[in-house]
């Protein structure tokens, strides 16, 4: 069938996105869903930071790929082998269709499954193949889900069915901010109630780890942003504290506040320097954990006798170490009871045609999350 997607044709282009046009929007081929993939409408796809690392080349990727990986939609069609899905159950797309086979994924860990990593990198389906093409010539994928297109295929393994009734364009946060940053805290960090936490990156994924730290009831929760605007909206959703990273000496007056730093500190902002800040402002015995993606290049010196003398933990987590089947249904159940405010995290609603526009408010940190509706 012939769809309009948004088709990342090269990574490194000038700014304002929204003169250079990256991403253009275009007629493309999808193909019929294969074995075991599923043929979806998109319904709602929200724009991370994660796409727009590759865009500007932080995140490098195959091009030209459809790009877009936090999304929800309605089941289309279903490709032969798929017998638990019917058309019409309304899905979340998970971006790692992990296999349910490799050692990760016995361990219990899909978020760190080997295969659907190897296809992600590769900007396939999990089956290896690519189902969209232009002009007959082959077009990557992301993440295995391609979600700003108004159709995509993509394998069972990316999909979590739910409750028709909860709405798709808030569904779609669930995908990748609720779950990465609601995760970080509840399932990386396993925080104890009554603990303290700091939030360094007040995007949709930081903004999600604030409410989850909420739901583990902190008793203090710090929020920190290079923008004030940020820092506002932190504090209307339950921060105590809030501090403007761009102030000087900002690490000695957070350990100055919090009596020698927090116990939990997330960095969410995918930069050097905020993890730098991060490190800094975790109390002796504390935990940082960081789910920011900078460039691969980029790395980070810990001082290592004090990461001894002071017991200091330091942890990645990769989609909040979720299951996403066991996850999502929690968090969104948690949402419908008013425990967990997802909504708030949206700003703005946009046209698929308006998406470059889109990324360079993302860039300039102007908007938390913008859903593409279609
Ligand atoms: N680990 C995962 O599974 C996963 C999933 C999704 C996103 N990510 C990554 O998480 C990060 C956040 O994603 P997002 O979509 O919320 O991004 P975003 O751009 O919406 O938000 C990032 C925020 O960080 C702030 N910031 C930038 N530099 C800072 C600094 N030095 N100090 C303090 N604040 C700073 C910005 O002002 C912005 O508000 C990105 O690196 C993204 O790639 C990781
Ligand atoms: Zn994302
Ligand atoms: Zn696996």
């Amino acid at each position: 069938m012939r769809i309009r997607a948004a088709v990342l044709n090269q990574m490194g282009a000038a700014k304002p996105y929204a003169k250079s046009k990256p991403l253009s929007v275009e007629t493309v081929e999808l193909d019929e869903p294969g074995y075991g993939e599923v043929l979806i409408r998109i319904a709602a796809a929200g724009l991370c930071h994660s796409d727009l690392s590759v865009i500007n080349g932080d995140r490098p990727r195959p091009t030209p790929m459809v790009l877009g990986h936090e999304a929800a939609g309605v089941v289309e069609k279903l490709g032969p082998g798929v017998e638990d899905l019917k058309k019409g159950d309304h899905v979340v797309m998970v971006f790692v269709p992990s296999c349910g086979h490799c050692l990760p994924c016995a361990e219990g860990r899909p978020a760190l499954c080997e295969p659907a990593a190897a296809t992600n990198t590769a900007g396939t389906l999990a089956s290896g193949q690519r189902r969209l093409k232009r002009n007959g010539t082959p077009v990557h994928h992301h993440m295995g889900v391609s979600a700003f297109a108004e159709y995509a295929v993509m394998s069972r393994r990316s999909l979590i069915k739910i409750d028709p009734e909860l709405p798709l364009e808030e569904a779609a946060l669930f995908g990748c901010a609720v779950l990465t940053g609601v995760g970080a805290v509840v399932n990386t960090a396993r925080m104890p109630p009554g603990t303290t936490a700091a939030v360094i990156g007040l995007g949709g994924v930081g903004l999600a780890s604030l409410l989850g730290a909420q739901l583990a009831a902190a008793q203090r929760i710090v929020a920190v942003d290079l923008s004030d605007a940020k820092l506002a909206l932190a504090r209307q959703l339950g921060a105590t504290d809030t501090f403007n990273a761009g102030e000087s000496g900002v690490a000695e007056k957070i350990r100055e506040a919090t009596r020698g730093g927090l116990d939990f500190v997330f960095e969410m902002a995918g930069s050097v320097k905020a993890m730098e800040l991060a490190y800094k402002i975790t109390r002796r015995g504390g935990t940082t954990i960081t789910a920011g993606l900078p460039p691969p290049t980029a790395t980070f010196a810990i001082p290592h006798v004090n990461l001894v003398a002071e017991e200091r933990t330091v942890k990645g987590s990769y989609i909040g170490s979720a299951v996403p089947l066991r996850d999502l249904p929690r968090y969104i159940a948690l949402y419908r009871q008013g425990k967990l405010p997802v909504d708030r995290l949206m700003s703005d609603r946009l046209k698929l045609d308006d998406i470059n526009l889109g990324f360079d408010r993302l860039d300039k940190g102007e908007a938390v999350r913008q859903v593409i509706v279609f």
